[in-house]
């Protein structure tokens, strides 16, 4: 089990422990955490399940594919911290994880 924690963007703090080898979209769908929709399922096609990461996640994270910051621009100039949560494996390296809610999907 890792611990994942969910920010909003007034600060409220969602705290999750989950398995490995879940997307970070489904965790989130699966424990209610607002602000993330996940409207394609996972099929990196929506953009609803944008997140934040700060620098000390973003190497652990692995890097955006071309198709995901494609998606990802349709929402915001695309930028190193922005993912969509859904092309975010978690694995062991990522207990701790904090993520960013972004206030598109409120
Ligand atoms: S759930 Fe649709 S892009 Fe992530």
């Amino acid at each position: 089990m890792i611990k994942v924690t969910f920010i909003e963007p007034g600060g409220q703090r969602h705290e999750v422990q989950t398995a490995t080898g879940y997307d970070l979209m489904t965790v989130a769908v699966n424990n209610m955490i607002p602000g993330i929709l996940g409207e394609c399922g996972g099929n990196c096609s929506c953009g609803t399940c944008l997140v934040s990461l700060d620098s000390t996640w973003q190497g652990k994270a692995g890097n955006a594919s071309e198709l995901e910051r494609s998606i990802i621009s349709g929402y915001r100039s695309c930028s190193e911290d922005l993912r969509l949560a859904c092309q975010i494996a978690l694995t062991e390296d990522l207990d701790g994880l904090e993520i960013s809610l972004l206030d598109e999907f409120y």
